[in-house]
């Protein structure tokens, strides 16, 4: 029932800042979730498991980073039948983000631009939020990344402490170091970077009893060159699971709209193809030593396929569920042998 009325509420949505549709969205999905009316209006998903990296998703689609930054909407949105939620990004401390406006429609391109910045309320206060969810029975992901005002010398500091506080509360932890909103950050994508990010989290990981599996999440920007050398980074260095992709910088296929120079990550389907090429790159590198989740421009069952075809494991929505709605989440799991 859900899923018939969505295209009406996004026409509604839609006509109002895109900031403020998504704060009325996320607080009308708890308000449905407690009153137990989200309940009424869905239907269970049907779908095979997804054992990857020693977690069983209960199904491949997931909803990605930065919907549900303050890790609040977990029950809702699980309700909606995401068989994981990524929560953050979450910072050591809370930082408000960039200044608005931030977030911006390219209806024509089925797109999105946002300059977020990581506004989010901190570390602690999403995990105190995640930690109220009830219903959700999926796998909880916990996005990390580092603080604005950290320099870039000091940014493993801040995944180290993020990381330490996430573990005991996580299924699995991603962190982001490739997001086009906080300056610098996607330099410490080089491979001696990575590297050292990876071997930071993974000698954490080493301590503890629960093996948490680790996630880094990469651009779509990269050359072959960068992506052959963070391959062979990851694959060597044990990452867990790879996350491919976040949103682009290149303006190419929006060239002309209206909003197309603001500055910030494009996400939606002018990234469909290219963060599919991505995904494929890296897998024949790393095979499946390290098992990847696909993001970027999901609309269709075929899109996801595509990705699983290119070597996905699961793969996750974002701007192709802020147009579609929840449909896309069943159409996808109906198709996904
Ligand atoms: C408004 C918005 C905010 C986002 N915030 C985050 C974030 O905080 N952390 C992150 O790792 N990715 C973030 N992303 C990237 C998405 O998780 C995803 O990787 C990207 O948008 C590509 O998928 P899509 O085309 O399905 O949206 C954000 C995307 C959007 C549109």
């Amino acid at each position: 029932m859900l899923n018939a009325l969505y295209p009406a509420a996004r026409n509604i949505l839609f006509k109002i800042d895109a900031e403020k549709a998504h704060h009325l969205s996320m607080s009308g999905l708890r308000l449905m979730e407690k009153t137990g009316l989200l309940g009424l209006m869905t239907a269970e998903t049907k779908a095979q498991p997804v054992t990857i990296a020693g977690v069983t998703f209960p199904n491949p689609v997931g909803l990605a980073a930065g919907l549900d930054k303050e890790a609040n909407t977990i029950d809702a949105l699980g309700r909606l039948g995401f068989g994981h939620i990524e929560v953050g990004t979450l910072t050591p401390k809370p930082q408000p983000g960039n200044e608005g406006p931030r977030l911006f429609r390219l209806p024509e391109h089925q797109a999105l631009i946002n300059r977020m910045g990581f506004n989010n309320p901190g570390i602690e206060e999403g995990i105190e939020n995640a930690n109220q969810s009830s219903s959700f029975k999926g796998v909880l992901g916990i996005n990390i990344g580092k603080n604005k005002t950290t320099p870039n010398e000091q940014a493993l500091d801040d995944y180290a402490i993020a990381f330490e506080k996430a573990y005991p509360h996580a299924d699995y932890i991603t962190a982001n170091f490739s997001s086009p909103n906080t300056p610098g950050l996607r330099d410490l994508q080089s491979s001696e970077t990575a590297a050292r990010l990876l071997e930071t989290l993974k000698n954490i990981q080493a301590k503890h009893d629960r093996h948490v599996p680790i996630a880094l999440k990469v651009a779509p920007d990269l050359n072959d060159e960068q992506i052959e050398g963070l391959a062979k980074v990851f694959r060597d260095g044990g990452l867990d699971i790879l996350i491919a992709t976040n949103t682009t910088i290149e303006r190419a296929a929006v060239e002309g709209h209206p909003v197309a120079q603001e500055a910030g990550g494009l996400s939606g389907a002018p990234l469909t193809q290219h963060s599919t090429e991505v995904i494929s790159s890296f897998h024949q590198v790393m095979k499946n030593d390290v098992p990847i989740i696909g993001a970027g421009g999901i609309f269709s069952a075929a899109d996801a396929l595509a990705k699983k075809e290119a070597g996905a494991s699961l793969v996750q929505l974002y701007t192709g569920f802020v147009y579609q709605g929840p449909t896309l989440i069943h159409e996808i799991c109906r198709q996904w042998i």
